[in-house]
C-alpha cells in the first residue's frame, strides 16, 4: 500500500518541487565588525539597534526581510524548511528555520530521533521537557539553523488527527506547561523557538482549503485552544506559526482577531508571526491582520506587498513593525554576532542526546494493565517470545511529515529485549506473526508489538489496530496467558482484546532508543514512568468528536468538552482515563491543605507516600471544579508534580495556582474572570482516582485579565477581497498551486520517509 502510493505520488511531487529553488542551508557568513553596521557588536539597547538598522533599510530590503528566500524541499531534504536571505550590505545574516518538534527533521541525518512529543507528554515532567527542548536547540544550532519550528501547542482533539503524535496530549494545562519548558530549553541554546500552529488546527483533512474552517466559540477558543499559546508567550517564545485552517470563516494567517487582538494585544506577544508553509493566502489583508513573515516563498509579501505599500493599503508603519518584530529577537539572540558555527553536514547527535532520548522513551512508557504483577519480569522468566514485525523491520520511531526525524539507527524491541534477556540468562525467540501461536506457547512470556502509522498530511480513518495486528494479539493470547501487548502508536487505540491479555504498555512513537528503554522497563531496571496525556476510549463512538460534523466537519460545538472533560461531562466510562498509568510500586495520598483565597499564589498541597517495596515515581495531579454558575466541565487539571520516592518515603507536593487556575472566559466582557464561590479541589494519581478533596473559597468576583483590545486601525477583519478573484491566483501562481496541492494531498497522504539511516530489520534465523 505505502509503496504504491509512493509510485503514484512521486512524479507529481517531484515535478512540483523541481519548480522550486533549494535553500542551501549554508550558515550565514560572519557579520564582522564593520563601521557600516554600528548595530553589530553594539552595547546599545536592542530597540535602539532595531531602529538604527531599520532607518537604513530600503523598501526592497524590508520586503526581503518579511518573506522566505525560496520554496524548499522540506519533506525530501536535507535542507532547511525555509530561510530569510542574508543582506550583506547591512550585515544582516541569513535566518534559517528548521523542523521540528521531535528533533531536527527536513531529511537531515546525523541527528537524534527523539521520542514523539506525545511520549514526552506522558512523562509529565517539566525538567525532562526542558532537556528535550535543549536537545532540539543544540542540534538545530549544530546544523547552522537559527529557528526551531517547535514546540507544537495544538491539542489532541481527536486521536484520528494525522499529527496526533506531535501534540502534547488533550489538556491545555499539561500542554502549556510542557511546551513552555521546551521553549526555555530551545531558547537557552541560543535558538529561537517557533510555537505552532495557531489556532484550532486539529485535522489534516482538506487542509489549507477554504472548507477547512474551525467554527469555535470564543470561550472555547480562549480556554482550551489558546491557553497553551498564552503560556508559551509568557515563557518568552520568539515566534509563533499561524495555521492552515480558517478560524470562524477567516483564514488563521489572515485573522486580525487572532493575531492582532489576541496574540499581540491580549497576550502581549512581541515576537513575529510566520505563516505555515504555503498558508499565506492574501497580501495586504494578511499584513494588516498581523502576519509578519511569509514562508517559504515571497510572492504575497514581495511584489504584491510593495503594491500595497505604494497604494497605501498597507502603511509603512505596519511594514516597519513586521520587520522590527523579526529583527528584535535576531538581536536578542545575538545572531548578528554569531560566527556561523554549525553546518547542515555536521553530525550533531551524540551519546548524551541518545541517553536523553532513552530517558524520555522510558519515562513516557505507560503501563495500562499488569495482571498478577507479571511485570517486571523476574528471575523466574526463562524464555520470552517477541512477536510481530513492529518489533523488528516495521518499528516506528518517528511519525510522518515535517515532524519526521531520521535516526542513525533504531534499537528495535527485539534487539533491546534480546540484549537484556541475555544478561538475565533468559532465552528469546522471534516470530514475525506467521507462527505466533507456536512460538508464544513455547515461551514463559510473550511480548507482542503492534503499531499504527500516523502522519502529517493525512488523518486516519479510525483508532483501531489493523485486523492483522488484532488477530496477532488474539492468537498469541490464546496460546500464552502471559501475553503483554506493546503499543507503538501515535496515541489512543481501541482494545477489544483487553480482557484476553495480561499486560498492556503504551510506548507511543519512542524514538531511536525504543528497544533499550522497553527492555529496561519490562525487566524492571527502570519503572514505566508514564501517565496518559490522553483518554483511551472504549470505542471511537465515545469520543467527543465522533460525529462527522465535528471531525473533520469543523464544528467545535463540543465546546469545552475536550478530552477527559467530555468523558466526565457526559458520564462516559473510558477504557483508561486521562492521567492514568500503573507503577511497579503503590502510592497513598494524605493530608491535603489549602492556603489562600483563590488568587494567584494560593497553594494546594498533599502528602504522597510510596507504600510499596520498590522505588518509584508518582505524578500527583490537582483538579479543580468550578461553581455551577461558571458552566465549566466537571473538572480541569490545574497542577501536576512528578515525585520520586524510595519505599516507605513520603513527600509533600505543592501546587501553586496562577491567575487563570480558577478563572473562566467571560465572553461578554472578553476577559478572564474568577467568580465568587466555592471551588472543590481534588488530588490524586489520575483524573478518575482522586482520593483527597478540599475546597478553595473565593470571596469576590474578580476580572483577572484586561479585556481583549479592539482591532487596530488598518486591520479590516476578513480575507483579501482579491483572494477570491482569479487574478490573485494568476499573480501568485506557485503559491496558489502549492496551497491547493496541500489540500489535495490530505485526501491520500504522502509516503512515509525512512525511519533510520540503517534500515531496521527482523532478526535473522541465527539471531
Ligand atoms: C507544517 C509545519 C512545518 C512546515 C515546514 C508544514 O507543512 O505544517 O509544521 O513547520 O511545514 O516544514
Amino acid at each position: 500500500m505505502r509503496r504504491s502510493l509512493r509510485t503514484v505520488l512521486a512524479p507529481a511531487v517531484t515535478s512540483l518541487l523541481l519548480a522550486t529553488t533549494v535553500v542551501t542551508g549554508s550558515a550565514a557568513p560572519a557579520a564582522a565588525e564593520t563601521p557600516d553596521c554600528p548595530w553589530v557588536d553594539s552595547d546599545a539597547p536592542v530597540e535602539q539597534r532595531v531602529q538604527q538598522l531599520l532607518s537604513r533599510m530600503t523598501l526592497d530590503e524590508k520586503l526581503d526581510m518579511v518573506h522566505g528566500a525560496a520554496a524548499p524541499l522540506q519533506f525530501v531534504g536535507p535542507t532547511y524548511a525555509g530561510a530569510i536571505s542574508e543582506i550583506p550590505r547591512l550585515c544582516i545574516p541569513q535566518l534559517g528555520l528548521t523542523d521540528g518538534p521531535a528533533g531536527v527533521g527536513n531529511g537531515h541525518t546525523g541527528v537524534t530521533q527523539l521520542p514523539s512529543p506525545m511520549a514526552l507528554a506522558a512523562s509529565w515532567d517539566d525538567d525532562l521537557a526542558t532537556r528535550y527542548g535543549a536537545t532540539i536547540g543544540k542540534e538545530s544550532r549544530g546544523k547552522g539553523a537559527d529557528v526551531a519550528l517547535a514546540p507544537t501547542v495544538d491539542l489532541l482533539r481527536d486521536p484520528r488527527a494525522g499529527r496526533s503524535f506531535e501534540t502534547l496530549g488533550e489538556d491545555p494545562h499539561l500542554t502549556g506547561e510542557l511546551a513552555s519548558a521546551q521553549v526555555r530549553g530551545i531558547q537557552g541554546e541560543g535558538v529561537l523557538a517557533q510555537a505552532k500552529h495557531i489556532a484550532a488546527y486539529n485535522q489534516e483533512t482538506l487542509r489549507n482549503l477554504p472548507a477547512n474552517d474551525a467554527k469555535v466559540d470564543q470561550r472555547t477558543l480562549q480556554e482550551v485552544y489558546l491557553s497553551p499559546v498564552q503560556d508559551v508567550v509568557d515563557a518568552g517564545v520568539a515566534s509563533v506559526m499561524c495555521s492552515y485552517n480558517r478560524l470562524n470563516g477567516v483564514h488563521a494567517c489572515n485573522n486580525s482577531y487572532l493575531l492582532n487582538q489576541v496574540l499581540k494585544g491580549q497576550f502581549g506577544f512581541e515576537g513575529f508571526v510566520t505563516s505555515d508553509w504555503f498558508a499565506t493566502q492574501a497580501s495586504h489583508a494578511a499584513a494588516n491582520a498581523g502576519m509578519d513573515l511569509q514562508m517559504p516563498g515571497g510572492c504575497h509579501y514581495g511584489p504584491r506587498l510593495r503594491k500595497g505599500i505604494n497604494s497605501g493599503a498597507v502603511t509603512t508603519a505596519t511594514l516597519d513593525g513586521m520587520v522590527s518584530r523579526i529583527l528584535r529577537p535576531m538581536f536578542q539572540f545575538g545572531l548578528f554576532e554569531r560566527d556561523g558555527g554549525g553546518s547542515p553536514d555536521d553530525v550533531v547527535t551524540n551519546p548524551d542526546h541518545a541517553e536523553l532520548a532513552r530517558q524520555v522513551a522510558q519515562q513516557g512508557m505507560t503501563l495500562l494493565k499488569n495482571d498478577d504483577e507479571l511485570l517486571p519480569l523476574g528471575e523466574g522468566t526463562g524464555s520470552v517470545a517477541v512477536i510481530g514485525d513492529a518489533a523488528g523491520k516495521d518499528v516506528i520511531g518517528s511519525g510522518g511529515g515535517s515532524p519526521h526525524v531520521i535516526a542513525p539507527r533504531i534499537v528495535t524491541p527485539f534487539e533491546g529485549i534480546a540484549d537484556r534477556a541475555e544478561q538475565a540468562g533468559a532465552d528469546v525467540a522471534f516470530d514475525d506473526g506467521g507462527n505466533a501461536a507456536k512460538v508464544a506457547a513455547d515461551a514463559d512470556v510473550a511480548v507482542v508489538a503492534v503499531s499504527k502509522w500516523s502522519t502529517e498530511s493525512k488523518d486516519n480513518d479510525d483508532i483501531a489496530l489493523s485486523d492483522q495486528d488484532t488477530k496477532l494479539i488474539e492468537r498469541t493470547a490464546e496460546s500464552n496467558p502471559n501475553t503483554i501487548v506493546v503499543l507503538n502508536t501515535a496515541g489512543p487505540v481501541e482494545m477489544p482484546w483487553i480482557d484476553d491479555v495480561a499486560g498492556v504498555l503504551a510506548a507511543w512513537y519512542p524514538g531511536q532508543e525504543y528497544g533499550t528503554a522497553l527492555a529496561s522497563v519490562l525487566f524492571g531496571d527502570s519503572e514505566p514512568g508514564g501517565r496518559l496525556p490522553a483518554t483511551f476510549p472504549v470505542s471511537q463512538a465515545d469520543m467527543p468528536t465522533a460525529d462527522h460534523e465535528r471531525f473533520p466537519g469543523g464544528s467545535y460545538d463540543e465546546g469545552l468538552g475536550v478530552g477527559y472533560r467530555w468523558y466526565d461531562r457526559e458520564g462516559i466510562e473510558p477504557q483508561f482515563p486521562f492521567g492514568f498509568g500503573l507503577s511497579y510500586t503503590t502510592f497513598a495520598y494524605s493530608d491535603v491543605q489549602v492556603r489562600g483565597d483563590g488568587a494567584a499564589g494560593t497553594t494546594v498541597s498533599a502528602e504522597v507516600t510510596n507504600t510499596g517495596d520498590r522505588a518509584g515515581s508518582e505524578v500527583a495531579q490537582l483538579y479543580v471544579t468550578h461553581p455551577e454558575s461558571d458552566r465549566e466541565p466537571p473538572k480541569r487539571l490545574e497542577g501536576f508534580q512528578r515525585v520520586a520516592l524510595e519505599p516507605g518515603e513520603s513527600r509533600r507536593v505543592e501546587f501553586e495556582l496562577d491567575d487563570r487556575s480558577l478563572a473562566h472566559w467571560d465572553t461578554d466582557g472578553e476577559q478572564w474572570v474568577r467568580s465568587a464561590g466555592d471551588y472543590p479541589v481534588a488530588v490524586g494519581g489520575s483524573s478518575r482516582d482522586l482520593p483527597l478533596e478540599s475546597e478553595v473559597s473565593v470571596a469576590e468576583t474578580t476580572p483577572v485579565s484586561e479585556p481583549t483590545p479592539p482591532p487596530p486601525p488598518h486591520a479590516p477583519e476578513g480575507d483579501d477581497p482579491a483572494l477570491t478573484k482569479a487574478g490573485n491566483v494568476l499573480r501568485c501562481p506557485a503559491e496558489s498551486l502549492y496551497s491547493a496541492v496541500l489540500g489535495g494531498i490530505s485526501l491520500f497522504g504522502l509516503p512515509p520517509g525512512k525511519q533510520a539511516e540503517e534500515t531496521p530489520d527482523n532478526p535473522t534465523a541465527d539471531g
